[in-house]
């Protein structure tokens, strides 16, 4: 009796975990990046949170004529692979794999009212599951766990730290270097 509920309450919460993230997957699109969306990311780069949390960012975030340059110089390299998040149709930000430090890397972007419903998380896997460069790197700062957690829930292991300038805070920052092998 004891096992039957407890068999029963394991059967329920499974079900429960894989139809939500059945759902958060069913309200995500990735898609190639199209002159309309570029408005939606140099809005979601003036957020002040955001460039806290990434800490590694444009020196003026609210320049739009070098946000202009730096994304025609990425829609214009074919070795960068870059998608449009969109939840329920709407542009929640950006996913990437560029090689500007030498590895692959992993980065994305969320405007803020996206944040916290699991919006990275189903992007991150369902954009590993289009990208099959590995390994894949990711840096993230060490302060920023919210990041942290998304790579973790998709399998990056911490390879290794560095620490670079960070143009959000002025300061040197400790940055973690992730990874993901297969
Ligand atoms: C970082 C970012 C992508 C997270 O996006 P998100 O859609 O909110 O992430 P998700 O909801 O998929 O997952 C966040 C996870 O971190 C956890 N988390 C959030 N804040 C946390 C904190 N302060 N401490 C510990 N865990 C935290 C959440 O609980 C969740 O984990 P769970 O699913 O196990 O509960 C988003 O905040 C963002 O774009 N920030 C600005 C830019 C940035 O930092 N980019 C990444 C640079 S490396």
């Amino acid at each position: 009796m004891v096992y039957d509920t407890l068999h029963y309450f394991i059967a329920f919460h499974q079900s429960s975990f894989l139809q939500n993230r059945k759902s958060r997957m069913d309200n995500l699109l990735l898609r190639d990046v199209v002159e309309d969306d570029l408005s939606h990311f140099f809005e979601q780069q003036l957020d002040a949170d955001a460039n806290w949390m990434a800490a590694f960012t444009a020196k003026n975030p609210a320049d739009r004529a070098a946000f202009d340059a730096h994304w025609r110089k990425i829609l214009a390299d074919d070795r960068i692979i870059m998608r449009t998040i969109l939840w329920e149709g709407e542009v929640a930000g950006y996913i990437s794999v560029h090689s500007w430090f030498g590895e692959p890397e992993v980065g994305y972007w969320l405007g803020k009212p996206f944040w916290g419903k699991g919006v990275a998380s189903a992007a991150l896997a369902a954009f590993l599951g289009q990208v099959e460069i590995r390994p894949l790197h990711a840096r993230v700062a060490k302060d920023n766990l919210a990041s942290q957690r998304v790579l973790e829930k998709c399998g990056f292991t911490l390879s290794g730290e560095d620490k670079g300038f960070s143009n959000a805070r002025g300061v040197e920052v400790e940055e973690l270097i992730l990874i993901l092998h297969t």
